[in-house]
C-alpha cells in the first residue's frame, strides 16, 4: 500500500503544478488575444487617426488600461500625444509579452529552444527601439512639440516589430499547446514511473539481497553437519551399499525435492511424513548440490522418519546431466553467460533489480532445472510428486495419486485471475514462434507442488520439447528467467488443473491470504522473497513452517535457530 500511495500523492502534486502552468499559459493566451485584436486595429489603421486606436473587443473589465485609454482618446485635444503614448505602450507591452513567452518557452524546455531565443531577441528589439536616442527625444517631447515625421517613423518600426511578434506568437502558441500536452504526458509518465521504480527498487532490492544471502544459523547448521559427516564417514555414506528396493518401487508414493537448504528440505520431509497416514509408503528423493551433499546426508540420518524412506543424492551423481545433453548446462558453461551471471560487480548489480534477479545464478542453477529430467532420474517410476523446498505439507497427499490425470503429464493448480497470470505475462509474444504456438490468454499454473505422470511424460516427449525451447532461448528472447516460462511452454497442452486447495500460494509475499484458505490447504507455499527461514518472513505465516523444524536436534540448537 505504501508503494501505491507515494505515486498517487506525487500525481496530485504534479496535477497542481500542471494546472498552475496551464493557468499561466491561459493568461498568456488571453494577453495574446488582447494584443492580437489591439494590434489588428492598430495595423489596419494607417490613415485615419480617430478610429485606429479604438480598441474594440476590449471591454473585458480586467484591463484597466483600456478605460484610461478611452478617456484619453475622448479628450481628443491633442491627437499626437495620445497616439505616441499608445505606440510606446504597445511597444512596451509587446516587449513584455515576448519576454514572457521566452520565459515560458524556457520553462517548457521546448525541444526547439530556438523559440526562447527568438522571443528574447524580439523583446530586446523593442527595447532598442525605445532607447534609441531619436525616439527617446521624441518620447520625452511635450505634447505640443511632437515631431509628426518622427512619430510616423516610430510607429512604422513598432508596427513592423508587432507584426513579427504576432506571427511568432501565433506559431508558438500552437507549438506551446502541443508541447504542453506532450510535456504533460512525459512529465506524468516519467514522474510516476520514477517513483514507482524507486519504491520498487528500495523494497525489492533489499528483499532480494535478503533472499540471496544465507542467514548465519543456516550456514552454521550446514557447517556443523558437514563436520559431523567428515568425522564419521562410515555412519552417513551410502557408497557401496545396495539401493533400497523402496527407492525404485513404483507402488509407493514418491516425492522429488531439489534443494541446497538443509533446514528447508527437512521441513518439507518432516511435514509430509507427519501428515502421512502411512509414512512407510512414502519415499522422498532429496537431491542437492555437491557442496551440501554431506550436510544433507547427515541431516536425514539424525532421526527416524517413522518408516518413510529418504534418498539423498547430489546432482553430480546423475551422470547423464552433462553439458552435451542439458542445454542449461551448456548455456551456463558458455563464456558469455558466465560473464553475465558471475562477473557482475556491485556497481552494476544495483542498477536494476530485474538484472539483479536475472543474474542470481539460482535462476540458471541446474538444481532448479532438474524438474525437467524426472523421467530419466527415476526411470522405474510411473508417477512422482514434485515439491519445492519452500512449501509445507499439511495433509496426507496420497489423494493425488488417485486423481484421474486424463492422460496429462503435469497436475498443477492454476493461478490466473482476470487478466493476470496468463501466458502473455511470462513469455515474449512478439516472437513469431511464441505467437504461433501459444494462446496469450492461456491460464498459467504454479510450480511448487506438481504431480507428474512420468509415463505420459515419456510418451509426450516433454523433455525433448523443453530442450527445443531452452535451446532457442539461449539469448533470452523468448522468456527472461526462471523455470516457470519453460514449464508453461513444455506442458502447454499436457497440464491437468488441480483443485486449488491442494496448493495455496503466496505466503512469501501476500499478507492477505485468509487463514481459512491456509488451514484448508494440503500444501502451503512460501513463494516470494519472505521465506520462512529469513528474518523478513511474515509473522502470521512463519509458525506454519517453524512447527516442522527439528529444534530438538543438537545441531539445530547449537546454531541458535531462534523462533
Ligand atoms: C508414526 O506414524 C503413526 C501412524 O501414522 C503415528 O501414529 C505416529 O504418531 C507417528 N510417529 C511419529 C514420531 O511421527
Ligand atoms: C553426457 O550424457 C549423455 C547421455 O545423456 C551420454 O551419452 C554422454 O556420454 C555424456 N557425456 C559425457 C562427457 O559424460
Ligand atoms: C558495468 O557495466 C558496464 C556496461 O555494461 C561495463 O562497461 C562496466 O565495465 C561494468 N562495471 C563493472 C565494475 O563490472
Ligand atoms: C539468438 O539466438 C538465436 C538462436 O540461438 C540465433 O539464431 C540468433 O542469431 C541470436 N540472436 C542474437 C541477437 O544473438
Ligand atoms: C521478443 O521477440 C522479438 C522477436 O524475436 C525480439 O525482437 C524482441 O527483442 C524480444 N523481446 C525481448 C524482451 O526479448
Amino acid at each position: 500500500m505504501a508503494n501505491l500511495r507515494a505515486p498517487l500523492r506525487a500525481g496530485a502534486g504534479l496535477g497542481r503544478t500542471l494546472s498552475f502552468s496551464f493557468r499561466a499559459l491561459a493568461s498568456a493566451i488571453a494577453v495574446v488575444v488582447v494584443f492580437f485584436f489591439f494590434s489588428l486595429s492598430f495595423l489596419s489603421s494607417s490613415g485615419s487617426h480617430s478610429s485606429d486606436l479604438t480598441p474594440f473587443g476590449l471591454s473585458t473589465g480586467s484591463y484597466g488600461v483600456e478605460s484610461t485609454r478611452r478617456s484619453m482618446l475622448a479628450l481628443k485635444s491633442d491627437p499626437l500625444k495620445p497616439r505616441l503614448d499608445q505606440i510606446r505602450k504597445q511597444a512596451e507591452d509587446h516587449k513584455s509579452l515576448a519576454l514572457t513567452y521566452a520565459v515560458f518557452a524556457r520553462k517548457l524546455k521546448l525541444e526547439n529552444s530556438k523559440l526562447v531565443r527568438v522571443f528574447a531577441e524580439l523583446s530586446r528589439s523593442y527595447n532598442d527601439l525605445l532607447t534609441k536616442p531619436s525616439y527617446q527625444a521624441l518620447l520625452a517631447s511635450d505634447a505640443l512639440s511632437i515631431d509628426e515625421t518622427g512619430l510616423r517613423q516610430f510607429e512604422k518600426e513598432v508596427k513592423e516589430r508587432i507584426k513579427v511578434t504576432r506571427q511568432v506568437i501565433s506559431e508558438a502558441k500552437e507549438s506551446f499547446d502541443n508541447q504542453l500536452k506532450i510535456q504533460k504526458l512525459k512529465d506524468t509518465i516519467f514522474q510516476v514511473n520514477e517513483l514507482l521504480t524507486k519504491a520498487k527498487k528500495q523494497g525489492a532490492f533489499s528483499s532480494l539481497i535478503a533472499a540471496k544471502s544465507i542467514p548465519k544459523s543456516l550456514h552454521c547448521l550446514a557447517m556443523r553437519l558437514m563436520e559431523e559427516r567428515i568425522a564419521h564417514p562410515e555412519k552417513y555414506s551410502d557408497e557401496g551399499k545396495p539401493t533400497p528396493p523402496e527407492f525404485e518401487d513404483p507402488k509407493l508414493y514418491h516425492y522429488a525435492i531439489f534443494s541446497d537448504n538443509v533446514v528447508a528440505a527437512s521441513v518439507v520431509v518432516n511435514s509430509a511424513v507427519k501428515n502421512a497416514k502411512e509414512p512407510w509408503k512414502h519415499v522422498f528423493h532429496v537431491v542437492t548440490d555437491k557442496m551440501n551433499l554431506g550436510a544433507m546426508q547427515v541431516m536425514f540420518k539424525l532421526k527416524d522418519y517413522n518408516g518413510s524412506h529418504i534418498e539423498v543424492k547430489a546432482v553430480e551423481d546423475y551422470k547423464f546431466l552433462n553439458s552435451s545433453y542439458v542445454p542449461v548446462l551448456r548455456q551456463l558453461e558458455s563464456a558469455n553467460l558466465q560473464k553475465f551471471y558471475f562477473e557482475n560487480k556491485l556497481e552494476n548489480a544495483t542498477k536494476d533489480t530485474t538484472n539483479m534477479k536475472f543474474r542470481n545464478p539460482k535462476y540458471l542453477s541446474i538444481l532448479n532445472h532438474l524438474r525437467f529430467y524426472l523421467p530419466e532420474m527415476y526411470p522405474k517410476l510411473h508417477r512422482i510428486l514434485f515439491l519445492d523446498d519452500d512449501i509445507v505439507v499439511q495433509k496426507d497427499l496420497t489423494g493425488l495419486w488417485k486423481i484421474d490425470m486424463d492422460g496429462k503429464v503435469n497436475g498443477a493448480v492454476e493461478t490466473c485471475f482476470g487478466s493476470f497470470h496468463r501466458y502473455a505475462q511470462y513469455m515474449n509474444f512478439s516472437h513469431p514462434l511464441i505467437k504461433e504456438k501459444f494462446n496469450p490468454k492461456a491460464c498459467a499454473w504454479a510450480y511448487g507442488m506438481n504431480f507428474f505422470d512420468l509415463d505420459a511424460w515419456r510418451r509426450e516427449k516433454c523433455t525433448e520439447e523443453y530442450h527445443y525451447w531452452q535451446n532457442l532461448n539461449e539469448n533470452r528472447t523468448l522468456w527472461k528467467l526462471g523455470t516457470l516460462p519453460p514449464g508453461l511452454i513444455t506442458y502447454y497442452s499436457t497440464t491437468k488443473p488441480l483443485d486449488k486447495s491442494w496448493h495455496v500460494l503466496g505466503l512469501g509475499y501476500n499478507p492477505s491470504i485468509s487463514m481459512e484458505e491456509i488451514n484448508n490447504a494440503a500444501v502451503v507455499h512460501f513463494n516470494g522473497n519472505m521465506k520462512p527461514w529469513l528474518d523478513i518472513a511474515m509473522n502470521q505465516f512463519k509458525p506454519l513452517w517453524t512447527k516442522y523444524v527439528d529444534y530438538e536436534l543438537e545441531f539445530v540448537q547449537a546454531c541458535n535457530f531462534g523462533i
